[in-house]
């Protein structure tokens, strides 16, 4: 299925919704292929970041050919890159990646991270600067689409406070072509995510203008968390390869977004949120998002406890978890994208965590129900926590390549 979904050198997520390559599909799908072609695995990444930014950001979408199938295509971002492609990033995973692979593999595998290092110490460095300018220890996203998640009600705060403009071009949509519309972002939502790409173009893509005066900057406990995890694993890589001139840079990186996690706790929910950076208004529930505070790393043990207690009741009102939405709020729409469905993706990295913490029947629970996940409902893009169907597209490469991983890491007893 990966191999069908390869366009040479690159894999897409599934033919005609998703025909580019997407930055964090491509280093999970690298994960996958690992167990089946390393070289392949390493041109993965080594490809994405062929189209690393001269500022070091690492974009979200890498438009190799025009394919119209896609909106919205390279003519909408008008990036002026080579090659074209989206104007801001999504959650960075790269760096976790790349050790795994390392971790897995031998002296070769090493050699190949030695090569990619510094290009990924500057994608850190963008992300610590371009999305968090006055050294908070916080990072912003400037579209909800930056987050991975893009519909989850976590970022209607941000959604409901952006005027759509009268000059907003036209669009027609492709997504709804090949997806049931109703496991796919409203039409309001898509108006308001136009209008931040609008933004950006004007902008000529200046993170600092987009930054100060952008329609959307929102704080995401996903990308605070993973990013700090992309963090613990490249200081990692860094002791691995004796990297000793970049010790205290990535040390320090982990310090100020530990401190900086603080600001997500939400106090009215006992648990990690998302929160408007402007406004400081936080969201009201617990997402698949919040669960990767272990995977990050970060809380005292009280906060570790209430977040464990909100694992646990979550997954006592789903048959499958996790999913990305609290099911017990009014919001929750078991089948649209990312306000309930399980994203497989995201249950590794949660288990991940949970393992690393040692709430190892919750994470025993989660492997378990991913597993089913897959062989009962297929390698779809997203699953409906409630009778496990799945969703959106089908032959997906990220869903594939974490059933392969697994495989391997869990049941064939390999190093995860
Ligand atoms: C889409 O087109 O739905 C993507 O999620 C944007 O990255």
């Amino acid at each position: 299925m990966i191999q069908g979904n390869d366009r040479g050198g690159y894999t897409v997520p599934t033919r005609r919704l998703y025909p580019y390559q997407w930055n964090w599909d491509s280093c999970f799908t690298a994960l996958g292929l690992y167990h089946v072609d390393r070289d392949r695995a390493w041109l993965e990444l080594t490809g994405l970041l062929d189209a690393q930014w001269d500022d070091g950001m690492v974009p979200h979408i890498v438009f190799r050919k025009n394919d119209p199938d896609y909106f919205p295509g390279p003519a909408m971002w008008q990036t002026g890159t080579k090659p074209p492609t989206s104007g801001h990033s999504q959650p960075p995973v790269l760096a976790s990646v790349l050790r795994q692979l390392v971790e897995m593999g031998g002296a070769d595998d090493l050699e190949k991270a030695r090569s990619l290092f510094s290009k990924v110490l500057r994608y850190h460095r963008w992300f610590a600067t371009a999305r968090d300018p006055d050294a908070k220890g916080v990072i912003a996203i400037i579209h909800p689409w930056e987050s991975g998640r893009d519909n989850c009600p976590d970022w209607d705060i941000g959604m409901n406070a952006i005027s759509v403009p009268d000059n907003l071009e036209r669009y027609a949509r492709r997504d709804t072509a090949h997806v049931q519309s109703d496991q796919r972002p409203t039409h309001e939502q898509y108006d308001r995510y136009l209008t931040i790409v609008q933004f950006g173009r004007e902008a000529s893509w200046n993170h600092e203008m987009i930054y100060r005066n952008g329609p959307f900057l929102m704080a995401d406990p996903g990308i605070q968390f993973i990013f700090l995890r992309a963090n613990r694993d490249l200081l990692s890589l860094a002791r691995q390869l004796d990297l000793e001139q970049h010790y205290s840079e990535i040390q320090d990186l982990i310090h100020r977004f530990s401190e900086g996690s603080a600001w997500l706790w939400n106090d009215a929910v006992g648990g990690y949120c998302a929160r408007d950076i402007r406004t400081g208004e936080f969201s009201s529930a617990m997402t698949n998002a919040s669960m990767l505070c272990f995977y990050g790393q970060v809380g005292t043990d009280e906060q570790n406890q209430s977040m464990t207690a909100h694992c646990r009741r979550i997954l006592s009102l789903c048959k499958y978890g996790m999913p990305s939405w609290d099911p017990s709020h009014a919001a929750f729409e078991s089948q649209r994208y990312w306000r309930g469905p399980v994203w497989v993706i995201m249950n590794h990295m949660i288990i991940k965590g949970l393992s690393d913490a040692g709430e190892t029947d919750l994470a025993e629970r989660l492997r378990a129900d991913t597993k089913q996940l897959i062989e009962m409902h297929g390698m779809a893009e997203y699953f409906d926590p409630v009778d496990g169907t799945g969703l959106g597209g089908m032959d997906f490469s990220w869903t594939a390549a974490i059933y392969l991983h697994h495989l391997h890491a869990y049941e064939l007893s390999v190093e995860s």
